[in-house]
């Protein structure tokens, strides 16, 4: 076991989480808790929330809401400290120290920057591209090793990894370079529009919250495109409903894929199947969802401890790498 690691991640708070976000990542998050005890830093990222279109008077909710995905998801503050990005200072003051080392051409070549540009065509801030160095500035601060995420985020980590090397190199070392941790639940697909990933900006019926009730997974489901792929195999729709299943029912899953490659494979069955198995993994997550969010006091309670941890090792990186950087 690697005795040196330390993990960190974030998720955006913008409302509920979806069947991508706890495949892609915070599954993964939960595993990493327990294999590395008190070297795990989550974090509910709001300063980024901030770079699209949003409405002030629902940033708290969502806050809340992320919160209670969290801990209903099993992430454990007895193992792991689980905050609030904006309420450590130094996120923002190394990320401006960092943009004075980062090439504009760098930021402009990421993909998610491009994306986000012609999704928000009356709202390109400077936020949005200097987003991947608000990242870096997360990960750094904790000198993390390793960050679990989705495959959408290898680039802003690569990212990462360049302005920590820029950064050791020219004032000396300071940050590990992090490397990303990927689940096959990497990258989860729209129900609707199987060639893009699931994202909760796209319409309600394209994606699954955790908290989803299962009449609305079934109907969600109901209306999932699995057309078929080219020759006899299996089209993108179908292989994600097959991801998804190889962790709700992994024996189902390899029944399934069998019936594909025999041709024989029903696509309602695969539907009605995945909903009713769905419904049940996530019956836990529900009760203990509904349970929390009865004790709002508890939640903001266990966010302020974890401010509290993730301020030590915050404020330590950061006077190290502004001293680094000359400053008094
Ligand atoms: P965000 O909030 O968009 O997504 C949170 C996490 O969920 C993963 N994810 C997916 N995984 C698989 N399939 C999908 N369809 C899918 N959609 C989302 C994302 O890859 C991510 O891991 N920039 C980050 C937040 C962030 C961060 C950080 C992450 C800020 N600072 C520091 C790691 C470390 C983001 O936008 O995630």
């Amino acid at each position: 076991m690697n005795r040196d690691a330390r993990i960190l991640s974030g998720i955006q708070p913008t409302g509920k989480l979806h069947l991508g976000n706890y495949l892609g990542a915070l599954k993964n998050w939960v595993a990493l808790q327990d294999e590395f005890p008190h070297a795990c830093y989550y974090c509910i990222v709001d300063l980024h929330a901030i770079t699209a279109p949003y409405d002030p008077k629902e940033l708290k909710t969502n806050v809340f809401d992320t919160a209670l995905d969290f801990l209903a998801a099993g992430l454990d503050p007895d193992k792991a400290a689980i905050f609030i990005q904006s309420q450590v200072s130094e996120h923002s003051e190394l990320a401006w120290l960092l943009n004075t080392i980062t090439p504009i051409g760098m930021l402009e070549r990421m993909t998610q920057y491009k994306d986000k540009k012609k999704k928000h065509v009356d709202h390109i801030n400077a936020g949005l591209l200097n987003y991947p160095v608000l990242m870096a500035a997360d990960i750094l601060l904790y000198k993390a090793t390793m960050v679990p995420v989705g495959d959408d985020q290898v680039q802003h980590l690569e990212l990462t990894r360049e302005i920590a090397r820029k950064f050791n190199h020219s004032f000396g070392d300071v940050f590990p370079e992090p490397e990303p941790r990927l689940t096959r639940g990497a990258r989860i697909m729209s129900l609707l529009a199987p060639d893009n990933k699931m994202s909760k900006s796209d319409t309600e019926k394209s994606y699954i919250t955790l908290d989803e009730d299962p009449e609305r997974i079934k109907n969600k489901l109901k209306k999932a495109v699995t057309d078929a792929g080219t020759s006899g195999e299996l089209g993108p729709g179908a292989k994600n409903l097959l991801t998804i299943m190889e962790v709700v029912d992994p024996d189902a899953a390899d029944r399934f894929a069998k019936d594909a490659t025999e041709g024989q494979i029903r696509y309602s069955d695969l539907k009605m199947h995945l909903a009713d198995k769905l419904g049940e993994y996530f019956a836990p997550f529900r009760e203990r969802r509904r349970e929390l969010a009865a004790r709002p006091d508890t939640v903001w309670e266990l966010l302020l401890d974890g401010t509290q941890q993730a301020r030590r090792i915050a404020s330590a990186t950061f006077k190290e790498a502004k001293e680094k950087m000359g400053f008094i």
